[in-house]
């Protein structure tokens, strides 16, 4: 069966090839992990929940691969709307290259900061409807907070109306046949794309921005990020106990097959199954048993301990994740009671190598008992449709 998807008439640009030296962290900005997902990663989400359009993603040089697999998990059902381009040394240049990549169908593009992660999906519907309305160009603005100032040097020379000014944000709107123009005849360098096509003689309108399509410059940007999308922490609420009676939990976790390399699933590796995609290995099993764990220890999730910004565990497989975790829980005073654990998919057959699996499991554990079942779905849901796998995990832990 050929299937047609129809070409959207909006294509978003997302450049997220700068390097972040305000931020200063060890990865380009848009790879440095607000919890366990990056920048990179909630844009993106906040772009696929926005209207359907082409995502044009201008990574880094040399990291158009992660890019990819973020814009591929973030996309979901959109994956064909995916399109990669490698940036250049301004932001200007890595606009110009996702424009470039943009298709030939498209009629309104929108340029986005990857590093406005945040941003609401209805800031993008705003900056559509403007131009669905026949503006040639369109800016999410904030009024000015703060008394502004012109200075020279020490001097403050005079106060400025702040009523007349607002902050720009993205995701900046266009129509596409002014953005393709005032990009080839653009000389100068403009901090953004609203001053360029202005510069080009187009009238720019303004609809409300958002709060939360602040962008994060600096370190003390990506706390309060950070802060935003924390859950509350478990101590913070009270909850976190003593441990003085026994206490369950429950985890699960899911991911598609589309990975690289050989598939982990339940601490073993299946030579010949298609592998899952995800940070680390994609073990849906370990990491269920890690939330069930945590969980019934109350000591929050999986992204609480090992994040995208803990590096060390972006190879990791099972026995990696089990055995901090049981280091987590014998440093709060508990130990296991029992692990089980059932995994949902068509492939691997599990019948054969549950054993295994359970000793495996168990060992990373130190010996506490896990057990593994496996069902199949008689075909439906995704696991039926042989997309990914599922696994569902309940933990009893008890004082130490
Ligand atoms: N950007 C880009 N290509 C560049 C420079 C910037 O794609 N050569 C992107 C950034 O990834 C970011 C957005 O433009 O999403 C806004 O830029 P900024 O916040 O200045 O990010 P950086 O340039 O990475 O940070 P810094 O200026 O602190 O180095
Ligand atoms: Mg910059």
């Amino acid at each position: 069966m050929v299937s047609i998807t129809p070409v959207p008439r909006i294509a978003v640009i997302v450049v997220a090839a700068g390097s972040g030296t305000r931020l200063g962290a060890e990865a380009p900005k848009a790879f440095v992990g607000i919890d366990e997902h990056s920048i990179l990663r909630h844009s993106l989400r906040g772009v696929f929940a926005a209207p359907e359009a082409q995502v044009v993603v201008v990574a880094p040089a040399g990291r158009e691969g992660g890019a990819l697999t973020e814009a591929l998990e973030a996309a979901r059902d959109r994956r064909e709307l995916v399109t990669i381009a490698t940036g250049g040394s301004t932001r200007q240049e890595s606009v110009r290259a996702g424009l470039q990549a943009v298709w030939a169908d498209v009629e309104i593009v929108l340029v986005h900061d990857a590093a406005r992660a945040l941003t609401p999906p209805a800031v993008f519907a705003r900056v559509i409807a403007a131009i669905d309305a026949g503006a040639d160009a369109a800016v999410p603005v904030l009024p000015v907070i703060d008394t502004i100032k012109r200075v020279d040097g020490d001097a403050i020379v005079a106060a400025v109306d702040r009523s007349e000014l607002a902050a720009a944000q993205t995701p900046q709107g266009f129509r596409r046949d002014v953005l393709d123009a005032a990009y080839r005849t653009a000389q100068d360098e403009f901090t953004d794309d609203a001053a360029l096509v202005a510069a080009a003689g187009h009238a720019v309108a303004a609809v409300a921005g958002d709060g939360l399509a602040f962008k994060i410059t600096t370190p003390l940007d990506l706390d309060r990020a950070r802060s935003l999308v924390a859950p509350i922490a478990p101590a913070a609420v009270g909850i976190s106990p003593a441990p003085a009676a026994p206490r369950v939990g429950i985890g699960t976790d899911v991911h598609g097959f589309g990975g690289a390399g050989s598939l982990w699933l339940a601490g073993l590796e299946w030579p010949g199954e298609p592998a899952l995609s995800g940070h680390s290995d994609g073990d849906a099993v370990a990491h269920a048993i890690v939330d069930a764990l945590l969980s019934a220890a109350g000591l929050g999730d999986i992204g609480t301990h090992f994040g995208t910004d803990r590096p060390e565990y972006a190879a990791a497989h099972a026995e990696a994740f089990l055995a901090r975790t049981l280091g987590l829980l014998g440093e709060a005073g508990w130990r296991i009671g029992n692990v089980s654990v059932q995994v949902q998919a068509n492939r691997p057959r599990f019948a054969s190598r549950r054993v295994e699996a359970e000793a495996v499991l168990s060992a990373a554990l130190g010996g506490a008992s896990v057990s593994v079942a496996a069902t199949t779905t008689d075909g439906l849901g995704f696991t039926g449709a042989g997309e990914g796998v599922a696994a569902f995990a309940v933990a009893l832990v008890v004082p130490a």
